[in-house]
């Protein structure tokens, strides 16, 4: 795969969560422009993508072509304006014979469709998993890596196989990052039941991340699906929700319709400091602390021996914190960090309020309204 695309978490936005097949050309060229004018590229979004039912039919040579009523101007028109703004355009596939809303899949088409994305300026490409039977997953995510690298355009691979074959254990060296779990869904904590599958809300992704936080790293992501931020849920479970996926190293790909953004969006999916926690260059998933009574507790390491802790109450009813830190020694369960609070003090940062909270030699007291987070930046003093 092509190295040194991903060392930190992806960061963009997808047609999907909002808008499904009801896409066209106007809509990704007025996102491109709203995530300029928003301030969400200046954050550090960079990936616009289309996900299913962009397609066309393939030509007579068996070359893929772009659905010509969504798309008049074509693929490479629409890939120049997106690059014109300064941001990077990604694509959708799928390995099977058809993507999942049945439009052409790439299934021994492969070298020629990553010909054709090079052709049209594709930065990005998200890979599906439908209609797949009878064939190896790390056969075919392989197969479409090697197309994609030969075609010789550096793009990112992201795959999409829901989890169903642990690809944490065999894709590192396929995928820049590669889906967890089926679908999320816009609600808090529910299932939503579609038959043959279902979808999931931000605390049950959430759950399904545990004991996948050892195989993520820089250029190769555990991914917890795209963020249903402004997409109807409560301030503070959209805080939440991001604050959780920038805490696990989750890409950052929003799924709201950015150009009809309230400011509270807006702030819950630019705030910098929220951001450099996700995207800190050591690259590693926080873990869960403690648990107790629906408030959890979580730690990141972060670069120069930094830390992030959030508490997340998860109740609905309010959480109190009592955190006495220099009763406390924090031990990563899978990498080499740790620290002694009784032996090293760090000033705190408040990352969605701006309190004033000191450091860590006074006792941490606070109230954690329901499904909200209080998330704090300890910094070396
Ligand atoms: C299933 C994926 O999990 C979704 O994110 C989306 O890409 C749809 N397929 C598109 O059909």
């Amino acid at each position: 795969k092509f190295e040194g695309l991903a060392d930190t978490p992806p960061m963009g936005w997808n047609t999907w969560n909002t808008f499904a097949c009801d896409i066209n050309e106007d809509l990704i060229k007025e996102t491109a422009d709203a995530i300029v004018s928003s301030g969400m590229k200046e954050a550090g979004y960079e990936y616009v993508i289309i996900d299913d039912c962009w397609h066309g039919e393939r030509d007579e040579k068996g070359f893929i072509q772009v659905d010509p009523e969504r798309f008049p101007s074509g693929m490479k028109a629409l890939a120049d304006y997106v690059h014109s703004k300064g941001l990077k355009i990604g694509i959708y596939s799928d390995a099977g014979t058809q993507t999942c809303a049945g439009e052409p899949g790439s299934r021994g088409y492969e070298y020629q469709d990553a010909i054709r994305y090079a052709e049209w300026g594709i930065d990005y490409l998200k890979y599906d998993w439908c209609n797949t039977e009878n064939i190896n997953p790390i056969g075919a995510y392989s197969t479409m890596r090697d197309a994609l690298y030969s075609a010789g355009r550096p793009v990112l691979f992201a795959m999409c196989e829901w989890g169903d074959n642990q690809p944490w254990e065999w894709a590192k060296d396929v995928a820049h990052m590669w889906r967890t779990t089926g679908d999320i869904y816009n609600c808090w904590n529910c299932e939503e039941d579609h038959g043959s599958w279902s979808s999931w809300g931000v605390l049950r992704i959430l759950d399904m991340q545990d004991g996948l936080r050892e195989y993520a790293g820089p250029g190769h992501w555990n991914d917890p699906d795209m963020m249903e931020v402004g997409n109807g849920m409560s301030q503070s479970e959209d805080r939440a929700h991001f604050t959780m996926w920038s805490m696990l190293a989750a890409p950052l790909i929003a799924g709201n319709d950015v150009r009809n953004m309230t400011p509270e969006t807006v702030e819950i999916l630019t705030n910098e400091k929220m951001i450099a926690i996700n995207q800190d260059s050591l690259g590693v998933q926080a873990f869960k602390y403690n648990s107790e009574d629906g408030l959890e507790t979580w730690f990141k390491p972060l670069s120069n021996g930094e830390w992030a802790v959030t508490f997340l109450n998860r109740s609905d009813e309010p959480g109190k914190v009592n955190f006495d830190w220099e009763s406390k020694k924090i031990e990563d369960p899978h990498f080499d960090y740790a620290v002694d609070f009784s032996e090293v003090t760090y000033s705190i940062e408040d990352i969605w309020n701006e309190k004033e909270l000191k450091n860590t030699k006074k006792t941490l007291k606070a109230t954690v309204a329901p499904h909200d987070v209080l998330t704090l930046r300890l910094k070396k003093s």
